[in-house]
């Protein structure tokens, strides 16, 4: 017998503000002048990043790669010191760093210049973070466990990466100030998790609940997206993160009535459609439209 699978999206999903400014300043900036590169990709997604190479704008993945005269910052930012070397250069800089992004990089400077030793919830290998610490001139350390830290001095500032959950960032910050209270005698905590990625996901959070099984399309490398997976799959509910609809196994949708479907801040709409198309054609097995 055949099964009825009900679609259900999240209310906010795909492209957010900052990375929607970013892919729109630097396709004027290459309609402009030609040629551009991005240090990094522009966004974690190699649907949007094809598609931008189409338009003239390449990724380079150091400053010594640049031959073309304009560089674009992607939304993730990147510290001073790199900019200065851009300047150096003689780069024309097309600076896309998000506006949520930057508040946590002048966050950091103003603690590092007060003298507080900056800690960020964060993946220290990921490019914002990177470029926070920068900001933090050397003086930070991101970690996504708080005993990692190390001993903490009388100061200290806390930040977080913008696309980590509120709920890992408030247990991040219980236990930091646990371990710090016998010599720390100032905390000073900056909720810099942007409110894009809290809206996704609570709009993820809230389709989890009531659906079998919960589709994320994201980069693999997206970190907004992993996190919308793991708010996801904390219900208990079968999640899967795919980048494209060629992902979608069709074992996964076996006896499964309800799907819920997200995407991360750097997934096009294109690539959300094909993905709905990829659940529906997935859950005729008869050749019977499942409902919507
Ligand atoms: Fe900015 Fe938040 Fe998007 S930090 S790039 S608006 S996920």
């Amino acid at each position: 017998a055949r099964m009825d699978v009900e679609i259900l999206r999240a209310s906010e999903m795909g492209f957010c503000p900052g990375v929607r400014r970013a892919i729109e300043m630097a396709e004027k900036a290459a309609a402009e002048s030609g040629q551009l590169q991005s240090l990094g990709a522009l966004v974690h997604n190699r649907w949007v990043v094809s598609h931008l190479a189409e338009k003239g704008i390449q990724v380079s993945q150091s400053l010594a790669e640049i031959s073309a005269p304009t560089v674009v910052i992607s939304s993730h930012g990147v510290g001073p010191q790199t900019i200065e070397a851009m300047r150096t250069r003689g780069l024309r800089i097309v600076d896309t760093t998000c506006t949520f992004v930057r508040k946590a990089q002048v966050a950091a400077e103003k603690l590092t210049e007060a003298g507080f030793m900056v800690v960020v919830y964060g993946d220290a290998a990921h490019p914002e973070i990177q470029g926070v610490l920068g900001w933090a001139r050397g003086g930070g350390v991101a970690t996504l466990d708080a005993a990692t830290v190390g001993r903490l001095p009388r100061k200290v500032g806390l930040l977080s990466q913008t696309t980590q959950s509120p709920a890992g960032f408030a247990g991040f910050a219980g236990k930091l100030l646990a371990l710090g209270l016998e010599r720390t005698a100032e905390f000073r905590v900056f909720n810099t998790i942007c409110s894009a990625t809290q809206k996704r996901q609570a709009a993820a959070l809230d389709v989890a609940r009531q659906v079998d099984l919960m589709i994320v399309v994201g980069g693999h490398d997206s970190a907004n997206t992993r996190r919308l997976a793991e708010v996801c799959a904390s219900t208990g509910v079968e999640t899967h993160h795919i980048e494209t609809a060629d992902e979608l196994a069709p074992r996964w949708f076996a006896r499964k009535a309800k799907v819920g479907l997200t995407a991360g801040a750097s997934t096009a709409d294109a690539t959300i459609e094909d993905v709905a198309l990829g659940i529906e054609s997935l859950c005729r097995p008869t050749g019977t439209a499942c409902k919507k």
